[in-house]
């Protein structure tokens, strides 16, 4: 059943609570920090709703879709039928662990937009098993999710240390903790760099080589092109929950901003883009209507028909993205993907 928007939005998401103190024994492996947005940030994040409401065609940044609700959403997606994508990470991390583990060895490991830390658990298990040792320094936006996460983790893995970051990638990147190993592998799995429009990702990739010393690792996971038919499956799944995701980001943008979005009157629409070998996410206006952002002091014209863009989720070439990577000083060590060749991980080593 799809978590519904008002009875989630308001509540702590992973019930933790802050009352409750960790044992000492947990408390000595775990150091939090918090990264808060400084107040311009909060006034910049209402202006690019406005700016991308504002322009022609009308577009809105992903991050919008996670809200309390629309995260639920995004982990009730990862699990469909046609979703195909976490579970092909899953199963190549699963085959290809052991060989980053040995080649890495002990290491900080940085995981940018960890959630729930799912397919992380794979990693440490395979550090464990070979004895090897692992600071583990998760980074996500949402606080409790982190703090939970971090928490079961301390009991499921006794020797692990865990240093949580919450905060933004780009603040994370810039400063990320000083090191307890001599070595540092950053992993940004799950093909969330497919969401970063080109000039984004070119500048991503520069804030992670710079974060990197020679030989320090990153693992970064992609998903490939492949039929058109399979694609569009994955993000127009049967049973609309992609689709509520996608929607959901007007229901966030109503209680953020003062909204009056009425989602009965917009549909979500994807498709892929072949020429740019994107899916692209739209959100299509089935009347014409206004739509009123008040604490934004700002108002939306809205044409029948008309779409806004959501989200981009590019799908990759093996060598483009390869020589991609090699511009930004970071050497593809190794490519793992599955037998149908539908994901990669590929594992870069920094210059020296
Ligand atoms: C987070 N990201 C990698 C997902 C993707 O597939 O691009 C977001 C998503 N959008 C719709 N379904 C999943």
């Amino acid at each position: 059943m799809l978590p519904s928007s008002s009875s989630i939005r308001d509540r702590h998401p992973l019930n933790i609570n802050p009352d409750v103190p960790l044992p000492t024994i947990l408390r000595d492996r775990l150091t939090m920090e918090y990264r808060t947005q400084p107040e311009t940030e909060t006034i910049r994040e209402g202006q690019d709703v406005v700016l991308g409401l504002s322009a022609t065609p009308k577009s809105l940044p992903p991050k919008y879709f996670y809200d309390d609700r629309g995260s639920k959403l995004f982990e009730a997606i990862t699990q469909l039928p046609e979703y195909y994508l976490t579970r092909t990470e899953t199963t190549i991390l699963q085959n290809c662990v052991s060989a980053i583990a040995a080649r890495v060895g002990p290491c900080d490991l940085i995981e940018l937009g960890s959630g729930s830390s799912t397919k992380t658990r794979i990693l440490l298990d395979a550090y464990r098993q070979l004895n090897i040792h692992l600071r583990y320094v998760p980074v996500d936006v949402s606080g409790s999710m982190l703090e939970e996460t971090a928490h079961l983790l301390l009991q499921e893995y006794p020797q692990l240390s865990i240093h949580g970051l919450v905060s933004t990638y780009e603040n994370a990147l810039a400063n990320l903790p000083d090191r307890i190993h001599p070595s540092r592998m950053i992993a940004f799995i799950g093909s969330t760099l497919g969401n970063l429009a080109l000039h984004e990702c070119e500048t991503f990739l520069g804030h992670v080589s710079a974060a990197l010393q020679p030989n320090d690792h990153f693992l970064l996971g992609i998903d490939l092109h492949k039929d058109t038919a399979i694609l569009e499956a994955a993000y127009n799944d049967s049973q609309g929950i992609t689709a509520a995701f996608n929607l959901n980001m007007l229901d966030h943008l109503n209680w953020r901003f003062q909204g009056n979005f009425d989602l009965r009157h917009f549909r979500h629409v994807s498709f892929y883009n072949t020429r740019d070998r994107q899916i692209e996410m739209h959100i299509e206006s089935l009347r014409s209507q206004i739509v009123n952002l008040r604490s934004l002091e700002f108002t939306a014209t809205f044409a029948t028909g008309e779409k806004l863009l959501s989200e981009i989720s590019r799908k990759f070439e093996i060598p483009e993205i390869q020589e991609t990577l090699s511009k930004h000083h970071l050497n593809a060590v190794e490519t793992f993907t599955d037998s149908q060749r539908w994901f990669a991980l590929i594992l870069c080593q920094k210059k020296p």
